[in-house]
Order: C-alpha cells, then structure tokens, then sequence
C-alpha cells in the first residue's frame, strides 16, 4: 500500500513538473504580471475582476498576458487592438473553449461552438430568422406592444399605485417576447412555470462565470457537466439545459403534428422549412432537431437574462435621474406623442433616446467581458507569440470606463453622446454586444426590443422611487454574477400616466 503511494506521489510530482515546464516553454511572450506559479494571478484578483484588469492596464499597458489558474490569458482593453484580433484575424482569434467534435451531434449551440462551417451555417441563419421575423400577421412592434400593455394591466391590478420590486415581471416580459418568437407562446404573469425558464437562463448565464472556469480544470468541468462530480453551478446548467432541450423537443414534436392555419410563424416552423427545403435539394446540411434544441439554448440562455437584465436597469437609471426620465418623456411626447404607440421608425428623429440607450449601454456593461475566445491555433501578433488555447479577454467595461475617451466615466450622462444641436453622435468605442467575427447575433433584435419597450414604459408610467426615498440615494452599484452585471434588487412605483 505504502509503495503504490509512493509512486503515485512521484507521478504527480512529475506530471506536475513536465506540466510547469511545457506551460513556461509554450508561454505567451506578450508581457504582464508574473503570478505565482501554477496559480498565476488569479488568488489577488478580486470578485469584480474587470475592474482588476482595468487597473493592472494602468501598469501593464492596453494589452498584456497573465497566468489565470489554469489557464494562460490575454486580456484586452482597447477597442483598436479587440478589432484587430476579434474581427480582421478571420477564425485565429475566434474559438471557443469547448472542444467537442462536430461529428457528436448532441444539443450544442453555436455560442460556445468553435469557429468553422458548422458554427457559421447556425449563425447566419439564426440572424437571418431574428432580424427579418415574419410573425404572419403581426409586426413586431404589435407583439412588443401588446406585452407592454400585458405588463401595464399586471402592474396595475397587481400593485396599484405601491412600490414593488419589478424585477421578476420585467424577466417576465423579456421571457414571454422570446417565448412567441420561438415557440409562438405566451405565459400568464401568475404561471410559475416562467420562473423555470428565467432561472435556467439565469443559471445558464451564471456558469460562465470565469472563477468556475479557470478555477476548475477542464476534465474536472467536463465530469461536472455530466453530474459526476457536484460542482453546483455546473449541476444548474445542466439542468436548465435539460429543460430548454425538453422544451424544445416537445415543440418540435407539436409543430411537426400540427401545422399553422393563421399564417403566424416561428422559430421552430422556419426552422423545420429550412431542414424540408435542404432535404428536398439535397444539400448538405448541420441544421438537425439537435442544433435546434442547441440554438434554441443559446438564444434562451443568452438572449433573455441579458436583455431583461439591461431593461431592468434602464428602469432603475430612469427612476434614480428623474431629470433624465423627464427629457426622455418630452422627447416621446414630441415625436410619438401620447395617442399611438412607439414604432421603429420613430427611433430614426429621436436623438436623446439613442444617446441615452448609449450612454446605458456604456455605463452598465452588462456583458463586461463579453464571452472569452480562445485562440485555434498558435498565432503571432506584432512579433509576440500567442500558442494556441490562449484565452482572450476584451475588457468591455474597462475600455467603456477609459477616461481617455470617456470623462467622468462613472458618471451616468446621456448628454456626453449629443453635439451642440441636440444630435447624436455614435461613438465606435461603445461595444456591448462584443466586437468583430462572434458580435452578438441578437443586437439588431435586443435594440428594438429596448427601444420599444423603454419608451412606452416612459409614455405609460410615471416611475418613482417607494414613498419617502430620495430617487437621487437610490443604489446603482452593479452586482457581478457568472457573465453579467446585474442591478442591486430595488423597487419603484409605476404610476400610470
Ligand atoms: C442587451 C442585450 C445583449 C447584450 C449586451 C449581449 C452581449 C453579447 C456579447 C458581448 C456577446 C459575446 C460576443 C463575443 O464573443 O465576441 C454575445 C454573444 C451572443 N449573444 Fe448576445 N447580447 C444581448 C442580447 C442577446 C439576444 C437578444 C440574443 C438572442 C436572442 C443573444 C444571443 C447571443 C448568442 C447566441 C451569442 C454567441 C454568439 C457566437 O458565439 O457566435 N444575445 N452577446
């Protein structure tokens, strides 16, 4: 017994150093803080560790390299630099860190896919179905609007005039948009059952979480994944996986069954046109029921905890700078007015609404690190040595609090984006939907969402901080958790107007 010991300690001691020295050989020689060894950086880091990596490009310059626990990493702060690697390197800078084959057809989206054909074939028809939705008979601002006013009704007969925290029913809202553009349904604001999808987006979020990441080595989250060892973050996406792929099996089922007699489409019917028209032409084709379960994930997972979470603070900035939900309000009144409801078009004359969305954007950082990528293969950049399965980090938040571009960047100030005639100026330097080659596939459809939603919010409800609080005490320090930034609980009064 004591022998064996004896030689599973040598061979850990020499994995260990054939591990240390074929690390240091394959280094990644763009400079930045040592670390100690094996652990790197990663101990003195702090919760928010955005905000550390904005600081160590004080010392160490806008790009430099680091030690993260497992991992060796890149991290970034500066738009200049995040283009050239994320959008003009083609693919070499644009992976993902899971690495399973695209031969093992299980439900795997495109987000966390690595770059190629199969990534490329379910993205591009992803955008193609979210930006150009053919709803049959309604517009997308019909749906929109018409949530707004279910909202409206359960603020109303819910919580009249009282303060509540409107956290949940705006989660709410977000799920029930995504809910009818992928599955043509929409669930009351009493069904618990929505709960089950804004947690497992939530905790789908929550388990990108870079300490979960680089704390643990790959294996180890591998084995988590498939609950052999209970890493509890690890156990909740699985389980919420399990959830939208059941989900989505059952619909798929449903739609194949019962075909659409009002001329109202979706996700999963487009979807499934698109797999009868390949069959049919014989084209060669990755769109299979399970690339649907796995898009239909991605777009859950990270389409609706990011776009509640933004709305949800756009309602607490609007409430704590009452003279910001003023303007906001003078401008809807001027263009849209208080007789009909906000349309896309009316975005185009609205300079304060778009500075402000802007300036939200900006300051919150919902994503502050986007999603890491990964480099595929080794790679050089202006004669420095990247080896392939280096991480890259963009600090979003970081370079959207670069006071070299940003004054007072923890100021919340919409006017910093409208010229001297009230216009507004498009800053590049704002990115948070991330940048280059793997940009958020749901912009275009998040901006609408926002716009529509906000403004009517503004045209609706006048919305105050409870009874006897000054809007202007009101916290506003975000909370990070996994890949967000998330407003600290609060309550509001919805008054109507
Ligand atoms: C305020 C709302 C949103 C923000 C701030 C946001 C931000 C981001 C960021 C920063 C990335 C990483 C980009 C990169 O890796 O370089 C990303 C990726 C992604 N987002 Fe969004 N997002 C939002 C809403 C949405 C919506 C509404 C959807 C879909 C319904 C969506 C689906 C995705 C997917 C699938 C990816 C992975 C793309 C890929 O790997 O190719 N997001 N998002």
């Amino acid at each position: 017994m004591a022998t064996i010991a004896i030689y599973l300690a040598v061979a850990c001691v020499v994995a260990s150093t054939i591990f240390f020295i074929r690390s240091r050989l394959r280094r990644c020689t763009i400079p930045g803080p040592k670390g100690w060894p094996f652990v790197g950086i990663y101990p003195s880091l702090g919760h928010e560790i955005f905000k550390d990596f904005a600081k160590l490009s004080k010392k160490y310059g806008d790009i430099y390299s680091c030690r993260l626990c497992t991992a060796d990493a890149i991290v970034i702060n500066k738009y200049e630099i995040v283009d050239d690697l994320f959008r003009k390197r083609q693919g070499t800078f644009n992976d993902r860190f899971i690495k399973l084959p695209d031969t093992l057809d299980i439900p795997i989206g495109f987000g966390e896919l690595h770059y190629g054909d199969k990534w490329k074939e379910m993205r591009s028809f992803t955008i193609n179905v979210l930006n150009n939705q053919n709803l049959g008979d309604r517009t997308f601002e019909d749906l929109l609007n018409e949530e707004v006013s279910h909202f409206r009704n359960y603020v109303i007969n819910s919580h009249g005039q009282k303060a509540f925290k409107p956290k949940r029913a705006l989660l709410h809202c977000m799920g029930n948009i995504l809910l009818t553009l992928v599955f043509r349904k929409r669930m009351d604001y009493k069904d618990s059952e929505m709960n089950n999808y804004t947690d497992a987006a939530h905790n789908l979020a929550q388990c990108l979480d870079p300490f979960v990441f680089f704390g643990v080595p790959s294996v180890l989250q591998i084995l988590g994944r498939f609950n052999i060892i209970p890493i509890k973050k690890l156990r909740l996406s699985q389980l919420a996986l399990d959830k939208i792929a059941t989900e989505c099996h059952a619909e798929i089922a449903t739609h194949q069954k019962v075909k659409t007699l009002d001329g109202s489409r979706d996700f999963v019917d487009v979807f499934l046109e698109e797999v009868d028209s390949k069959k049919e032409k014989n084209t060669k084709t990755f769109l299979t029921e399970n690339t649907l379960k796995g898009i239909a994930s991605n777009l859950f997972a990270a389409g609706l905890d990011s776009t509640a979470t933004m709305l949800i603070w756009f309602v607490l900035l609007l409430t704590k700078h009452q003279d910001v939900q003023k303007k906001l309000r003078e401008e809807v009144d001027a263009v849209i007015g208080r007789d009909r409801l906000p349309t896309l078009k009316d975005r185009d004359s609205m300079n304060y609404v778009k500075a402000l969305m802007q300036e939200a954007h900006r300051f919150v950082s919902v994503a502050p690190m986007g999603m890491f990528h990964m480099s595929a293969t080794d790679a050089e950049w202006q004669g420095y040595f990247i080896p392939k399965g280096t991480y890259l980090i963009a600090n979003y938040w970081g370079m959207h609090h670069d006071e070299r571009l940003f004054p007072k960047p923890s100021e919340f100030n919409p006017e910093r984006f409208l010229n001297e005639s009230g216009e507004f100026v498009k800053s590049k330097y704002v990115t948070p939907y991330g940048i280059g080659k793997r940009i958020c596939p749901g912009e275009v459809l998040a901006q609408r969402e926002l716009f529509l939603f906000v403004t009517q919010l503004v045209q609706t409800f006048n919305m105050q901080p409870p009874e006897g609080v000054d809007a202007k005490n009101m916290n506003s320090d975000g909370v990070y958790d996994g890949v967000g930034f998330f407003p600290p609980e609060f309550e509001a009064r919805f008054l109507p107007l």
